[in-house]
Order: C-alpha cells, then structure tokens, then sequence
C-alpha cells in the first residue's frame, strides 16, 4: 500500500516530468542542425542521383525527440509514388558507395538484412547518428499522427518525455537489444491518456467530420486522422475535461500498466477507443501485444522475449514503487542520474 499522494508530492512528481523535458528536448538551434544536415545530405546525394527527395521523420518530427536521437531520414525518387518495381537492396549499397565520398560522415554502413533495409552512419559534426531507409512512408504518416497529439495538451509532451527517460534508465528502451522502440513506449503514453477517465485525448482516427471515415490508402493502410488539431474543441466533446497535473498522471500511468490494464485481455490499441482483444487479433502468445495504429498487422511486441516482458513489467513495478514513495531528497537525485545518458 503506498501513501496518499499529497499536494506537496505532487508538486514534485510535476516538477519531475517538467524536467525529463527541459533537459532533453532539443532547443531551436538544434531542431534547425537537424533540418541543414537533410538538406546537405539531399544535396549531396542529388550530384549523383537527382530527383532524390530526403523526409525527416520519428522523433526529429514527432514532438519527442531529445537532443541526442539518431536523425531518421526517408528517401522517396520524385515522379516515384512507391518503392514498387524498384531494387532497394541495390539502391541502399549504392547509397552507401555515395555517402562514403562525403567527408563529414563516418562508419557508412549498408544493412540490407534487415526487415526495413537501411544505410547507417554518423554525422560528425553534430556526432549524430543517421538512418535513411527507403520509401518507409507509413512511418511519415505515424510521426504526424504522433506531432498532432503531442500539439494537443502539453501533458501529453511532458509524459512521454519522461517514459523515455524512464525506459531509457530502467534499460527497457533499446529494440535492437530486444526491448521495446521508444516509438512502442509512446503508443503506451498515448494509449493510457486516451483510456482515462475522464481521457486527455482522444482516438484521433475517430474523429471527423464527414457522414463517413475518410480513407487514404498508403501500402494498403487507411492513414487518415483528424489532424486540425485547433478544431479539436468543437469536435471532441471531452475536450478540456480532464484537469490532473502532470505528476498524477504519471502516477496513474504506472499504476495503470502494474495493475489495472490486463495484458492478456486487451490490446494496446490508439487507433479507436473501443477496447480490442488480443484474441480478436489471434495475438494470443505475446503478453505486451501493442498494435501500429496505421499497419494493423504490425504488433510492436512481437519480438518481445519471455525474459525481456519480465523485465519490462518488473522495471514498471519498480518504477510504481519509486514514483509513488515520497523520501527526503527527491527529486534532487533524479536529474543528476539523467545527466548520465
Ligand atoms: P528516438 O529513440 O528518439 O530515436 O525515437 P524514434 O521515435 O525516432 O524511434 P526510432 O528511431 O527507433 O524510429 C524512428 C521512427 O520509425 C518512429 O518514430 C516511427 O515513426 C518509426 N518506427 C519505429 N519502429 C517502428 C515499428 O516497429 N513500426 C513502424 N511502423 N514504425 C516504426
Ligand atoms: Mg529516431
């Protein structure tokens, strides 16, 4: 049983998550470093293939990207609407034998083996880490979805900043080392504010205002959502109705993932509402089952070993305990250990 959270406490755990966010966001100047290194690279890579178009996406566009997240980039060929026909393997090893020429980049690797081929390398002078894929134009869409709620409370901008902290010190956010993206712990953000009650935000793909959905079919995917995020007020009637602090929800949210969703039922779902079964899925054999909200095939924990859930739900428990026990010096400790990544 932990203690009743005070006013005073919850002033802390506000002040927490303000913080997760004051010390990670990147500042103007290093947005605007991120949008010269696209441009240069595009430059660079037209002298040899013109027509080549560069898209930033994932957290340089999501509203949640901390100063050190490697830079996403997508490569589309004008004229070109899919990557349909084309030999991306090819493209990718070609791409590399280009960007090697470029002075400022290192360790240009080509990693065709994986599911979403890409090349690799790093950027020196802002010692950023750089992936261009091709055509990975589901992922343009999602990182709009996800600017376009984080543009709705600043609530929901300090959560998932501080998930991301969070994972990123429990040791539960690396997806290359079997964990899960911090694309998959923003979905849980997201999918927790919209199942509060009363909730912070709503299912965006549900909202319009035609008689019927609109349907904009990308890789066979119906990417719309309500995205005039200034209309919102008039067309969501729970707008503005949940009041918690920041803090609070952060507490709830822990307490949400440790105790009330049941994992083995439901499905974390953003894309509507409506709860969804793992068994209407037939995801059955996964416990963290967590659905792409565009490609609806796509359950972000389905890599996810035994092991790494049981070290995901007991990070979350830990964290329930630390969050919700107030001690003396909390939260001085917190921000000098973030200082560490
Ligand atoms: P950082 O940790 O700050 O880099 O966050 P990020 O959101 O940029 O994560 P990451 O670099 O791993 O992924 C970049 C983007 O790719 C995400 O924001 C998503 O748009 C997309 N993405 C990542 N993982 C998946 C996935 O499993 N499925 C899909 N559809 N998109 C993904
Ligand atoms: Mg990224």
């Amino acid at each position: 049983p932990l203690p009743a959270l005070t006013p005073k406490f919850s002033n802390i755990l506000d002040q927490v998550c303000i913080q997760c966010y004051k010390d990670f966001a990147p500042n103007i100047i290093e947005d605007q470093a991120r949008e010269h290194i696209r441009q240069n690279l595009e430059s660079f890579i037209r002298q040899e293939f013109p027509g080549t178009r560069l898209n930033l996406f994932g957290s340089s566009k999501n509203g949640f990207g901390f100063k050190q997240s490697d830079l996403d980039i997508c490569m589309t060929i004008d004229g070109l609407e899919t990557s349909e026909g084309l030999d991306c393997i090819r493209i990718i090893e070609e791409l590399a034998r280009v960007l090697k020429k470029h002075s400022g980049l290192r360790n240009v690797l080509p990693i065709t083996t994986a599911k979403v081929p890409i090349v690799k390398f790093f950027h020196v002078r802002s010692s950023l880490e750089v992936d261009i894929s091709l055509y990975n134009t589901l992922a343009l869409h999602n990182t709009r979805l996800l600017s376009s709620y984080a543009a709705i409370d600043s609530r929901v901008k300090y959560l998932c900043y501080t998930m991301k902290v969070f994972t990123k010190m429990c040791d539960i956010g690396d997806a290359s080392r079997g964990s899960l993206s911090s694309y998959a712990y923003t979905l849980m953000v997201l999918y927790f504010l919209q199942q509060r009650n009363p909730p912070v935000i709503p299912a965006l793909q549900e909202i319009y205002k035609e008689p019927k959905k609109p349907e904009i079919l990308v890789d066979g995917w119906n990417v719309y959502f309500f995205d005039k995020i200034d209309e919102l007020p008039a067309c969501w009637p729970d707008y503005g109705s949940n009041t918690e602090s920041v803090g609070e929800l952060w507490l709830g949210l822990l307490r949400f993932y440790t105790e009330e969703f049941d994992f083995k039922e439901h499905v974390i779902c953003i894309r509507r509402k409506n709860l969804l079964t793992t068994f209407k899925k037939q995801w059955t054999s996964k416990y963290i089952v967590i659905e792409d909200p565009f490609d609806l095939n796509h359950n972000l924990g389905a890599g996810l070993s035994r092991k790494m859930t049981n070290f995901i739900m007991k990070a979350f428990i830990n964290g329930r305990r630390v969050f919700g026990t107030p001690i003396k010096g909390f939260p001085k400790e917190y921000p000098s250990k973030m200082e560490y990544f």
